[in-house]
């Protein structure tokens, strides 16, 4: 893969010790407060994250682009868990929210990335879903279900999970971000149309009378995919 090209990023942002191999694919810097709650999504320019019905949504959105893939498994190595509804888990049952699953070719710096870290080698993985019947073969005792966002992130904070990934989708974020919980988002643009599908944020309503506005905290380009990283206003 060709190194994604850095063409803004803020002065004075944490920056976690990344092997040399990420540093060069991931030019500028990566790294997060200690408590932190970010959240990653692709897009397509009209904004829309997933067709439902249609297989492998995400990929098709994505545009099969493997700096999407590389990012997502950035963001997954720096993450004590991860956060994500339950429509995402049955889209993708066999799905575990690894750094290495999302991009393999990067699996040994990733890996190592977690353990300069302190982190172990998996996060947790806590599906949010009001039913309690979710299920999953693929991620063992590591699957947590909870059924209120806010329980489940202090819960987290609790067993000492101070960084907290949130993969969507579109109506977890709307709730996590409803409840004033997201400290970043991190968006890549692919060059595409969807015309039809779900936006990035469902189910609440915000503007005119909810005003939740961030700053850019990084803009790269691969190709023609973007990849903004915004910092939320608290
Ligand atoms: N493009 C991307 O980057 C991206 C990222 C992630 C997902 N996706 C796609 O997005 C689609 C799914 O999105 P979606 O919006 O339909 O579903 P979702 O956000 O994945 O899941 C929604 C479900 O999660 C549970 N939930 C959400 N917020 C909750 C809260 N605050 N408390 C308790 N439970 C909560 C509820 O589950 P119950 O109904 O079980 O109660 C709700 O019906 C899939 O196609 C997936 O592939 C795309």
């Amino acid at each position: 893969m060709e190194p994604l090209e850095l063409l803004y990023e803020p002065a004075g942002l944490p920056a976690f010790p990344l092997a040399q191999e990420l540093a060069a694919l991931y030019p500028g810097t990566l790294g997060f407060p200690a408590d932190c709650v970010y959240a990653n999504f692709v897009e397509t320019i009209d904004g829309v994250v997933a067709l439902p019905g249609i297989p492998r949504s995400n990929r098709v959105i994505a545009d099969a682009s493997d700096a999407d893939l590389f990012v997502m498994a950035l963001l997954r190595a720096c993450a004590d868990a991860v956060i994500v509804g339950s429509h995402t888990l049955l889209a993708s049952p066999k799905n575990v929210w690894t750094a290495e699953a999302a991009f393999p070719p990067a699996a040994a710096e990733l890996a190592e990335l977690r353990r300069r870290l302190e982190l172990p080698e998996r996060p947790d993985v806590v599906v949010l879903s009001r039913r309690r019947e979710i299920e999953s073969a693929a991620l063992g005792d590591r699957l947590h279900v909870r059924s209120d966002v806010v329980d489940a992130v202090a819960e987290l904070r609790d067993r000492g999970c101070r960084r907290i990934l949130c993969e969507g989708g579109p109506t977890l974020f709307g709730s996590v971000l409803e409840a004033g919980l997201v400290d970043e988002l991190f968006l890549t643009v692919s060059p595409l149309f969807a015309g039809r599908g779900l936006p990035l944020v469902e189910g609440v309503e915000l503007l005119p009378d909810r005003r939740i506005a961030a700053s850019l905290a990084g803009v790269r380009r691969h190709g023609e995919h973007l990849f903004l990283r915004y910092a939320l206003e608290r």
